[in-house]
């Protein structure tokens, strides 16, 4: 059978995605009760960072411990690959060798391009792309906390990233509505948006786009890569930070989550991050929980 890769979500079935957050909760009661589960013993996952991080660092090296098996670090800067090694030599060798490879960088074809070459699954630890593996910790906290979200609304308020293009994919998948607001020049991409244009709607007055909904996200305004435009991204989307008045504007049981790292005071104030609607320490901790859900769905369940 050919090797399954979690590149973007769509590369799961909506059923399968179901079932993985299903799992991601039960693991997580599991790991509660101190129940040792090591299904991956002897297991290695290779984890190369072209970009900073933290949690997805610590959930993927902690999960894999969890699970009887080993995680490994590479940088740029300490393998051969920050030398100039063509990325099709690094994944026959890696994949040689693990079994299985987690990637943050920049180009998305960058990760096409392992995949490709490898014959061990590859995870995007996040892309410029996309950021499949935050939306499994996103929507498994919202099902802990609210259920079913097959036609609630969700609004993201911010820029047309990576983050926001993950959401229109859980959009089509979780069969929910998605109202982003974005200033002008700030769009996601245009053709993501229109495979999902019955349940996917842009909405440039940010008040309007968070009328009545069941869930407000936002992220960073300048993401990495992106420092240098952080001084006329803070001008551009100075009417888009999620606080006290948009939230207002939110169904009483509204929620608010950030993937994290925030900046409190540009897209989101503390009072909300902080706040009682805010989500996001529960969002943060489910990435170990559904990442090890992940882990266990490409190296065992095939
Ligand atoms: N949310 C997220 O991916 O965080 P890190 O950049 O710390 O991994
Ligand atoms: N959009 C952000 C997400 C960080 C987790 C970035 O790419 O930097």
């Amino acid at each position: 059978m050919a090797t399954r890769h979690f590149l973007s979500l769509l590369d799961l079935t909506a059923v399968e995605l179901m079932q993985l957050l299903k799992r991601a909760i039960e693991l997580k009661a599991m790991h509660r009760a101190g129940e040792v589960y090591t299904p991956l013993k002897n297991k290695v996952l290779a984890m190369i960072f072209e970009k900073s991080s933290t949690r997805t660092r610590v959930s993927f090296e902690a999960g894999m411990v969890q699970l009887g098996g080993h995680a490994m670090f590479l940088s740029p800067r300490d393998t051969q690959l920050g030398r100039g090694e063509p990325i099709e030599d690094t994944a026959r060798v890696l994949s040689s060798m693990v079994d299985i490879i987690m990637v943050r960088t920049f180009e998305h074809e960058k990760i096409e391009t392992l995949a490709k070459y490898s014959s061990v699954p590859i995870i995007n630890g996040l892309t410029d792309w996309v950021h499949p593996c935050q939306l499994l910790a996103d929507m498994q906290t919202w099902i802990e906390h609210r259920g079913d979200i097959k036609g609630r609304t969700v609004t993201y308020v911010g820029d047309g990233n990576n983050m926001c293009h993950s959401y229109i994919n859980a959009a089509r998948l979780l069969d929910f509505n998605l109202r982003i607001a974005c200033p002008e020049g700030y769009d996601p991409d245009p053709e993501l948006v229109s495979v999902a244009d019955d349940r996917v709607s842009i909405i440039r007055d940010p008040r309007e786009a968070c009328e009545n909904t069941d869930l407000i996200v936002t992220d960073v305004w300048a993401s990495m890569g992106q420092e240098e435009e952080q001084k006329q991204r803070e001008k551009s989307f100075a009417d888009y930070q999620v606080d006290q008045t948009l939230m207002n504007l939110a169904n009483d049981d509204a929620l608010f989550m950030h993937c994290l790292p925030a900046h409190r005071g540009e897209e989101v104030s503390a009072e909300i991050i902080d706040g009682p609607r805010s989500v996001v320490w529960d969002e943060a901790e489910n990435r170990l929980h559904a990442q090890k859900a992940l882990l266990e769905f490409l190296l065992l369940n095939q």
